[in-house]
């Protein structure tokens, strides 16, 4: 197939290079925002009278019915084509002629690329912001429902202090509304024309960035031609935004994952979000958990492909930056569907609040508010912590808990020990009585939810 670059070669290209140059396989997800570019750039020429206002209409209107037509089905990618970019070119100049060799006037693919993968990015880091909110707004109705569901809190996976489920899952809110954050700042950064850099010095056509820039909604244009064809920044950064998802995403699993086991048993996941043994009858596997986590992988790997493709590049582009497009793709397809299954199951999940509360109950997860108990009588905490420890040993080794020592028993490690201590350490008021900014009990968690559902409005 003939080049749109042909003139310069005496020969075609050999085929399997052809196929090792081609990007179309993977960049053909761009048609749509390549188009509209087009059609910007191609208002922008006849405004400045680059192009008359006949030609500018003739390839608007005809850009308009490739995407139609692509989008119908009427029209399929040829993978013959470098990349997306040549084949809307191509398509366009087969359908209205010579006029279609304009379009391409004061424009490079370099700085079009730019333009591209960033009107691409920007729609899916709305969507991605949507999908988190969403996450939210369903770990908040759990936690609405949980507010008193007492669980052991842990440290080194030990059993350590009593926290409400609600509180366990609002952890995981905090940390999707940084990443909702974090978002919107890549947003910003990729909310930056570049179209009118040319191949990297601009061009001496009389052309008008800002003009563009208004047509296709972006905040400003970027300030450097060399910068703006060379930069792909802001892929690492949603790359990186990508990673740290998926990395909390994994977390999240790896702990449905140990909850749904017999050992734990504080959750039973729906039948539509688990899946059977191909030989154990009686198996119910958390494979999606699993897989979430498994993903997360992928994009960890993703973000290091961007960053070592490009840590060697001299300015301005380089082919290398087409190895761009496969990994911030896939970090975007992957952390989409993860989220969208992963809400999806957990929001279908029953919580076993019984069996939280039995775990509570074992492991003496209330020692603290024993010491603290002392402490409040006056004891100096290490003491406190010294005799409360001695207790504990005396259970281990009388197979009782602290809840069921008598007052007697109490009181042979401290005189001081009364009748209310079994309120001190009654695992519901351990928890409401943590009633700090920040902490487990009923009304700081239901400020947290409060304050996350004002935010993801
Ligand atoms: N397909 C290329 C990419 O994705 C297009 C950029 C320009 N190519 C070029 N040889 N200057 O990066």
């Amino acid at each position: 197939m003939a080049k749109m670059w042909a003139g310069r070669f005496k020969k075609d290209v050999d085929n399997k290079v052809n196929d090792f140059n081609s990007s179309i396989s993977f960049d053909s997800v761009m048609y749509k925002v390549d188009i509209l570019g087009s059609i910007a750039h191609s208002k922008m020429l006849a405004k400045q009278g680059i192009i008359n206002e006949e030609e500018s209409n003739l390839i608007v209107d005809e850009l308009n019915n490739i995407l139609n037509d692509i989008e119908n089905g009427n029209l399929s990618f040829d993978y013959e084509a470098e990349d997306i970019h040549m084949f809307i070119e191509k398509e366009l100049t087969t359908r209205i002629g010579d006029v279609g060799k304009k379009v391409h006037t004061a424009r490079s693919r370099n700085d079009q690329v730019a333009l591209d993968i960033r009107m691409y990015l920007k729609e899916n880091i709305q969507e991605l912001i949507y999908l988190l909110k969403n996450l939210c707004n369903v770990l908040c109705n759990i936690s609405q429902d949980n507010l008193h569901t007492v669980m052991p809190g842990y440290t080194h996976l030990q059993r350590a202090q009593p926290i409400t489920f609600a509180h366990h899952i609002m952890a995981y809110a905090q940390m999707f509304i940084r990443d909702i954050d974090r978002l919107k700042d890549c947003y910003k950064r990729t909310n930056v024309m570049p179209l009118g850099s040319g191949a990297l010095a601009t061009t001496t056509h009389n052309i008008d960035r800002e003009f563009v820039c208004q047509l296709l909604n972006f905040q400003e244009i970027t300030k450097n031609s060399l910068d703006s064809v060379s930069d792909r920044d802001f892929c690492i950064e949603l790359a990186n935004d990508i990673a740290m998802i998926m990395m909390h995403l994994s977390r999240f699993s790896e702990e449905i994952i140990m909850w749904c086991s017999w050992e734990f048993k504080f959750i039973e996941l729906d039948d539509a979000y688990s899946t059977g043994s191909s030989i154990m009858p009686q198996k119910k596997n958390p494979d999606i958990a699993e897989l979430v986590r498994g993903k997360a992988g992928r994009t960890i790997g993703n973000l290091n492909t961007i960053l070592c493709m490009m840590k060697g590049l001299p300015l301005a582009y380089n082919k290398d930056m087409q190895e761009d497009k496969e990994a911030i793709f896939d970090s975007v397809n992957t952390v989409k569907v993860c989220l969208e299954t992963f809400t999806a199951m957990i929001e279908n999940m029953t919580v076993l609040k019984e069996n939280m509360k039995i775990a509570a109950n074992k492991g003496f997860i209330n020692a603290t508010d024993c010491a603290d108990y002392l402490v409040k009588k006056g004891i100096p905490f290490r003491d406190a912590y010294k005799i409360t420890g001695e207790l504990v040993l005396y259970c281990i080794e009388n197979n009782k808990t602290l809840e069921k020592l008598s007052l007697q028993e109490y009181k042979s490690y401290c005189q001081l020990f009364e009748q209310d201590i079994f309120n001190d350490i009654d695992l519901l008021n351990c928890v409401t009585k943590r009633n700090i900014s920040g902490g487990p009990s009923p009304e700081q968690v239901q400020i947290q939810i409060n304050d996350i559902k004002k935010q993801i409005l």
